[in-house]
Formats: structure tokens, C-alpha cells, sequence
């Protein structure tokens, strides 16, 4: 018997970039379950509106001020998610930079450490500082928020769109996350780390947010269905994977 059978407290989840598009949602749907949600945001304010929105809705959700760039920021964002809970059962790293799509040629490296200081080392920052609370979970899980451009099959093959889409930050970033969290998972088995994609990778669909001028094919409840499934995964559920809401994503 599992201490969750014996202990009814609600499951406890911190979202990054949790104050608008897809986090935001999958903050509405996971309070909506009845979980306890951390609601992380850089902004105070545009996270204060976000959490009274879903406050009135009748979820129970905490402003969390956190900007994955910033070591204080994350360890104060710790400090806090310990002052209301001695464990973190799910991490979602969801906060996202797309950079300024600047052709190859153009790029420099500058360019690119700003989007890698949100997209690959913030994920870092974010997980390294909530291991302990995750570890006294009886089953913790990371969810990373990858994009089909991280994959080296998706960005390779013709067929796709984004073959096209020449670019080197946001895309190099995502394939990195990647191997991070593979890396996580193969080290740290008593916590499940997994990707996705908020897209339909073999329908080149993505999801509307502010990140793309609501251009996606998919409403953000669509794109969020891969965070839901990730985050609720069971002790026997799966590591190192990379999914998008219709299944398997190729590496
Ligand atoms: N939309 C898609 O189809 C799609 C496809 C592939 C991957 N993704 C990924 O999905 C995730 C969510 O993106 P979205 O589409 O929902 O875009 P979005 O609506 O623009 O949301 C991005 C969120 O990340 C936050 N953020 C950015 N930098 C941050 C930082 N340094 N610290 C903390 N938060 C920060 C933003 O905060 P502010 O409001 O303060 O800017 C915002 O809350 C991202 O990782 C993105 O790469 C999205």
C-alpha cells in the first residue's frame, strides 16, 4: 500500500511559465482535478490575474514568482513551494523563449545564450533546485516542454515544414532539452522525466499561443492533452520519452 492510499493530501505540481498560454492551461486542468498547483510566473502581476482567474474557478493555486533565468529567483521559488509543502510530486518546465527566429547566417552566439538561458540551462536551474522536494514524492515526475523542432527526425525530414524554417537558437535549444532529459532519466530513475511536444508532429499542427501570433492549428485544451497525460503518469509509467498528444515523438 502506497502512503497516497493511506494519505489524502491533494497531488502537488509546480508549473514555470504557468501565467499565460499553455501553462496557464495546464494549470486550469490540473487544479481542476483537484490538485495543489504552484503557479510559476516572472511577472507578479500577469501571475496575480492569472491565479485569481483560476482562484475563482475554485482551484487551489499558489503564485509562485519565478524566472528560470535567475538563481535567486529559483531558490527563493523553492523556499516558497516549502513553506506550503514538504514535497513536489510533479515539476513541469514549460517556460519557453522562441528568440528572434534570425536566419543562420546572422546569428550570433549572443542570440542564441539568451533563448539556451531560458530553454536549456532554466529547466536545469529549475530541477536541480526542487530534487529534494521531488525525491520525498512517492512517485515524482518531470514533464519537459520540448517542441518537434528538437527533434533531429522532425527538423531532417522533407516533408516537414520547419525543414524549411532556418534557424538556430529555439531549434537547438529544444534538441538539447532533450538530451538533458534523457540524461536526467538515465541517472535518476526514482524520478520520471519525460518530453513533449504541444503539437501533432506528423500533422505539422501546433498550438495558438502569444510564441506563434496564434497561428497553431490546435486550441491550448488540445495542446496541454500531452502535459496531462505526462504529469499523471503511475509508478510503473514510462522515463525518457518523448510524446506529443498522439503518441511517440522520433528523436
Ligand atoms: N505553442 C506551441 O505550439 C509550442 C510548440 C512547441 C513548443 N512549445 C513550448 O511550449 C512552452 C509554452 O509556450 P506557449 O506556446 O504557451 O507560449 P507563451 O504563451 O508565449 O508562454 C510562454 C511562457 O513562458 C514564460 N517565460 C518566458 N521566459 C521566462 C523566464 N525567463 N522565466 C519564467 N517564465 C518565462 C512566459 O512568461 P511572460 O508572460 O512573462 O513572457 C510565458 O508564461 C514553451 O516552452 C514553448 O517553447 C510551444
Amino acid at each position: 500500500m502506497t502512503s497516497h492510499t493511506t494519505n489524502p493530501t491533494p497531488t502537488t505540481v509546480l508549473i514555470t511559465g504557468a501565467n499565460k498560454g499553455l501553462g496557464l492551461e495546464a494549470a486550469r486542468r490540473l487544479g481542476a482535478m483537484g490538485w495543489t498547483v504552484f503557479l510559476g510566473s516572472r511577472d507578479t502581476g500577469r501571475g496575480q490575474a492569472a491565479v485569481d482567474k483560476l482562484t475563482a474557478d475554485g482551484a487551489n493555486v499558489t503564485l509562485v514568482p519565478l524566472d528560470v533565468t535567475s538563481n535567486e529567483s529559483v531558490a527563493a521559488a523553492e523556499r516558497l513551494v516549502r513553506e506550503h509543502t514538504d514535497r513536489l510530486d510533479v515539476l513541469i518546465n514549460n517556460a519557453g523563449a522562441p528568440g528572434h527566429f534570425v536566419a543562420p547566417a546572422e546569428a550570433t552566439a549572443e542570440e542564441l545564450h539568451g533563448v539556451y538561458d531560458t530553454n536549456v540551462y532554466g529547466p536545469v536551474r529549475v530541477t536541480h533546485a526542487f530534487l529534494p522536494l521531488l525525491r520525498a514524492s512517492d512517485n515524482p515526475r518531470v514533464v519537459m516542454v520540448s517542441s518537434g523542432v528538437g527533434s533531429f527526425a522532425v527538423v531532417t525530414d522533407p516533408e516537414q515544414n520547419v525543414a524549411k524554417l532556418h534557424e538556430l537558437a529555439y531549434s537547438s535549444s529544444k534538441a538539447a532539452l532533450n538530451m538533458v532529459t534523457v540524461r536526467y532519466a538515465q541517472a535518476l530513475p526514482e524520478i520520471k522525466f519525460n518530453l513533449l511536444t504541444p503539437g501533432e508532429v506528423v500533422n505539422k499542427k501546433f498550438t495558438a499561443t502569444d510564441m506563434n501570433g496564434h497561428r497553431g492549428q490546435l486550441t491550448v485544451t488540445e495542446g496541454t492533452d500531452p502535459f496531462i497525460e505526462l504529469a499523471t503518469i503511475g509508478a510503473d509509467g514510462p522515463t525518457g520519452t518523448f510524446i506529443d498528444r498522439l503518441g511517440p515523438v522520433a528523436w
